[in-house]
C-alpha cells in the first residue's frame, strides 16, 4: 500500500510517524473548555467512525457510490419533516458554500429581475462573497442590530426589485432570528427568491420554538425557496458538512452542470468531488438517534447560555445581552472590547467578536459545560481586578 510495503509493519516506523504528528498536536481542544467563540465542536465518535468508513467515497458520484446518494435522500427526508418541506438538497462544505449556491440558483430562477440581492446588514460575510463571485449587487438593510422588520423589508423589495432576499435564522454575531414567515409572505407576493441562512440556527430554532423558548419558527413556509443548515456546527459531525435544501427540484436543477466525462453526467453545486464521509456521518447520527439528538443539544446549549448570561451579569462592570439562541454577547462598560479580548486571549481563552455591538461573544456549542463557564467567569474576574 502506497509503496510503503514492509514499513507499515515496522514498529519503529510508526513510532517515528507518531513522534512527527505529536510535534504538531498542540492545537487547543474543545474539551479543554477554552474554545468559547468558534462555531466548531468535537464531532460525535459515531459520526467520525462513519466518516472514516466512507472516506473513499465521492458524494458527487451517485453512480459509483449509490449508497451515499441513498443516505443523502434519507437525510433530506428527515430534514423535510423538521422543516415541513424541502424536496431536494445538496451536501455543501458549509454555510459559505450554501449561501453562494443558493444565490446562484436564485439568479438563474429569477433572471428577469434586477441584478440585486437584498439582506439585513446582520447577514454573514459569505453573502458578500457570493455576490462578489456571482457579480450581483448586495444591498444591505440597516437594522440597528435587530431582526429586520417586515415593513422595511417590503420597502427595499419595492425599491430594488431584487432577484433574491437573504435572511438569517441565527445571526453570527448575536443569534438574531429574522422573521421567516413575514419574509416568506413578501417573497410570495413579490415573486422573489427567499434564502434562509440557518447555518448556525437550523438545528436549534425548530426545537427551541417547540419548547416555547423562542417565538420564531423555521420552516419552508410558502415562499421560502431554500434553507441552509450546518451539521458541523450543532450537528456533531466532522467538518465539512453543510446541507442546502431547496423547496423544489427546479432550483436544484439550476445549479447542476453537464460533466459528460463522468458516469453521472453532471456536477451540482460549487464543488466537484465532495466528501461522502460527511453524508455518512450525518446519516448515522440521524439513523441512530433521530432528531431527538438535536433537540437535546438545543435545550442543553440554551440552558448553559442562560447560566452564562446570569453568571456574567453578576459582574457589575459588564453589559450582557440576553441570549436569543445560545450565544452570549457581553462588553465591559469602560474597557474597549478589543482591549478586553486581548486580556482574555492572554488567559488562554478563544472568543470571537460582535463588532456591530462593540462586544465579545461566547457561542455555547455542544461541548461547553457549566464548569467551563465558571472557569471563564473567574478568569474575567481576575482580569477586572
Ligand atoms: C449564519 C452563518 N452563515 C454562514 C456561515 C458560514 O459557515 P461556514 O464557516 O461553515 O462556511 C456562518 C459561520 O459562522 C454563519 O454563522
Amino acid at each position: 500500500m502506497f509503496c510503503l510495503g514492509e514499513a507499515l509493519l515496522d514498529k519503529k516506523f510508526w513510532e517515528a510517524i507518531l513522534e512527527l504528528l505529536k510535534k504538531y498536536n498542540n492545537t487547543p481542544h474543545h474539551k479543554d473548555g477554552k474554545i468559547l467563540g468558534s462555531m466548531t465542536t468535537t464531532p460525535h465518535p459515531l459520526a467520525v467512525y462513519a466518516y472514516l468508513m466512507f472516506i473513499h467515497t465521492n458524494a458527487s458520484d451517485p453512480v459509483i457510490f449509490k449508497e451515499i446518494e441513498n443516505m443523502m435522500n434519507e437525510i433530506i427526508y428527515e430534514l423535510a419533516k423538521l422543516y415541513r418541506g424541502g424536496e431536494s438538497g445538496i451536501l455543501t462544505s458549509g454555510g459559505t458554500e450554501s449561501n453562494i449556491v443558493a444565490i446562484l440558483a436564485a439568479k438563474k430562477v429569477f433572471s428577469n429581475k434586477s441584478n440585486t440581492v437584498i439582506a439585513p446588514d446582520t447577514v454573514h460575510v459569505s453573502v458578500d462573497k457570493a455576490c462578489d463571485i456571482i457579480g450581483c449587487k448586495l444591498v444591505k438593510i440597516p437594522t440597528n442590530g435587530n431582526p429586520v422588520d417586515a415593513s422595511t423589508l417590503e420597502e427595499y423589495i419595492r425599491k430594488y426589485n431584487p432577484f433574491a432576499i437573504v435572511i438569517t435564522a441565527g445571526t453570527t454575531e448575536r443569534g438574531l432570528i429574522d422573521p421567516v414567515k413575514d419574509a416568506s409572505e413578501l417573497a410570495n407576493e413579490y415573486n422573489v427568491y427567499l434564502h434562509v441562512d440557518a447555518a448556525y440556527g437550523g438545528l436549534l430554532i425548530p426545537f427551541l420554538h417547540r419548547h416555547g423558548i423562542i417565538r420564531e419558527d423555521l420552516r419552508f413556509y410558502d415562499g421560502v425557496s431554500s434553507i441552509s443548515v450546518d451539521f458541523h456546527k450543532n450537528g456533531l459531525t466532522p467538518i465539512p458538512s453543510g446541507i442546502l435544501l431547496f423547496n423544489n427540484k427546479r432550483c436544484m436543477e439550476k445549479i447542476c452542470y453537464n460533466a459528460e466525462y463522468t458516469l453521472y453526467g453532471k456536477y451540482c453545486g460549487l464543488l466537484g468531488t465532495r466528501p461522502g464521509g460527511s453524508v455518512a456521518s450525518i446519516w448515522v447520527l440521524l439513523k441512530h438517534y433521530g432528531l431527538d439528538l438535536y433537540e437535546k443539544i438545543a435545550l442543553k446549549t440554551y440552558n448553559i447560555a442562560t447560566y452564562a448570561y446570569h453568571k456574567l451579569a453578576e459582574l457589575e462592570e459588564l453589559k450582557v445581552f440576553k441570549p436569543i439562541l445560545p450565544i452570549v454577547v457581553f462588553k465591559h462598560k469602560y474597557i474597549n472590547y478589543i482591549e478586553l479580548l486581548r486580556e482574555i486571549l492572554n488567559k488562554g481563552y478563544f472568543l470571537y467578536k460582535s463588532p456591530s455591538l462593540e462586544a465579545l461573544r461566547i457561542v455555547i456549542m455542544p461541548h461547553v459545560e457549566k464548569s467551563h463557564i465558571d472557569d471563564f467567569v473567574n478568569a474575567i474576574r481576575e482580569i477586572m481586578q
